[in-house]
């Protein structure tokens, strides 16, 4: 038998509640609520990373700071993105690193093309001394950088045909994200570069506006852009590290604890980030291969043929780095040859 019904027993439960409560205060709410910007859809990894980051924070913090992620590109491309940030507009943003060397162009060093050996050689150097140096060369550009995130390697793919060497790029019209050293490195290989917003790329491969694009395994995959140009090329050719960034505005108004838990958060959540990498660009390539996309893999020669027509593009950007390019390229060097 029932006595009181469902809604008598919230209400007394809220009178009795308010009336401890001495009935004056208001709910308490978080002290700082702030946004953070992704590119990438709901379930991609780097906004998985997001969502981590905002998580532990607001665990950490009571409650006190609630960060609230917007996906899929819906606060603009990556460049806008970047201008707002810098104006304190928005408070968080991943990002990839090329939209950004044109206040920072030290970071070119970072995704030369075919600068590392393989993902262990770049976390080698991210995780070090040199990842966290790279990261305090923002300082003072109106972001702060946190963490590192990973994007995997960067691979050409195509609408008409295989690409096998730089002559099957001759005169192809090949997508770029908006950076002057992809640039140099599409025309080195003989294509025609176009720059263009990622959200666009579908379309314009569809439209042929575009012949072909390069991106990760991951990227190819969840936007689709493999149902539209069906061949893909593993020469990876630049890894293109993504960095987790605040607004320096937002930094300033917090208290010293909430930094230290910030940065504390967004390295966790590149930890998990780096996790959820690993599996979506394994699933990514198994759907791309059943989907029936023509994958071409490279030998060591091929690749060479690669590499030999983008060398002046380190003597172009990295002329005066050229001793980071040496340490990075030494690092782990020892433990491969043991
Ligand atoms: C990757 C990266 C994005 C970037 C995109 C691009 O997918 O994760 O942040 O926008 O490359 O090619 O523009």
């Amino acid at each position: 038998m029932r006595f009181f019904s469902r809604k008598t027993v919230v209400f007394a439960a809220a009178l009795a509640a308010f009336a401890v409560s001495g009935c004056s205060r208001e709910p308490e709410g978080p002290d700082y609520v702030l946004t953070y910007a992704e590119n990438q859809p709901e379930d991609y990894a780097t906004t998985l990373g997001a969502y981590e980051f905002a998580r532990l924070v607001e665990a950490e913090t009571d409650g006190r700071i609630v960060i609230r992620v917007v996906s899929d590109g819906e606060l603009g491309d990556e460049k806008e993105i970047w201008k707002q940030l810098k104006l304190g507009g928005i408070d968080f943003a991943r990002m990839s690193l090329s939209p950004l060397v044109d206040d920072l162009p030290k970071l070119n060093v970072l995704f030369l093309p075919y600068l590392y050996r393989d993902d262990t050689h770049m976390w080698a150097v991210l995780d070090g001394e040199m990842g966290e140096e790279f990261l305090a060369e923002f300082e003072g550009s109106g972001g702060k950088a946190l963490s590192w995130y990973d994007g995997g390697a960067r691979n050409f793919y195509t609408v008409h045909g295989p690409v096998r060497s730089p002559e099957d790029l001759e005169g192809l019209r090949i997508r770029i994200q908006s950076s002057e050293m992809m640039e140099d490195l599409v025309e080195a290989l003989g294509a025609v570069p176009v720059s263009m917003a990622f959200s666009e790329v579908y379309a314009g491969l569809q439209t042929g506006v575009i012949d072909g694009a390069e991106n990760n395994w991951s990227s190819f995959e969840s936007s689709g852009h493999y149902r539209v140009a069906g061949y893909y090329t593993v020469d990876e050719h630049s890894r293109v590290p993504e960095v987790q960034l605040v607004s320096e505005s937002a930094w300033e108004k917090l208290s010293a604890k909430d930094r230290e838990i910030l940065l504390r958060c967004a390295k966790e959540s590149a930890a998990y980030e780096r996790e959820m990498w690993k599996r979506q660009q394994e699933e990514a390539e198994r759907a791309v291969r059943e989907a029936g996309c023509t994958v071409t893999e490279l030998s060591a020669e091929e690749k060479e043929a690669f590499y030999r027509c983008v060398e002046p593009v380190y003597d172009k950007y990295c002329a005066e780095y050229m001793d980071i390019v040496e340490k990075i390229r030494k690092i782990g060097e020892h433990e491969r040859e043991e």
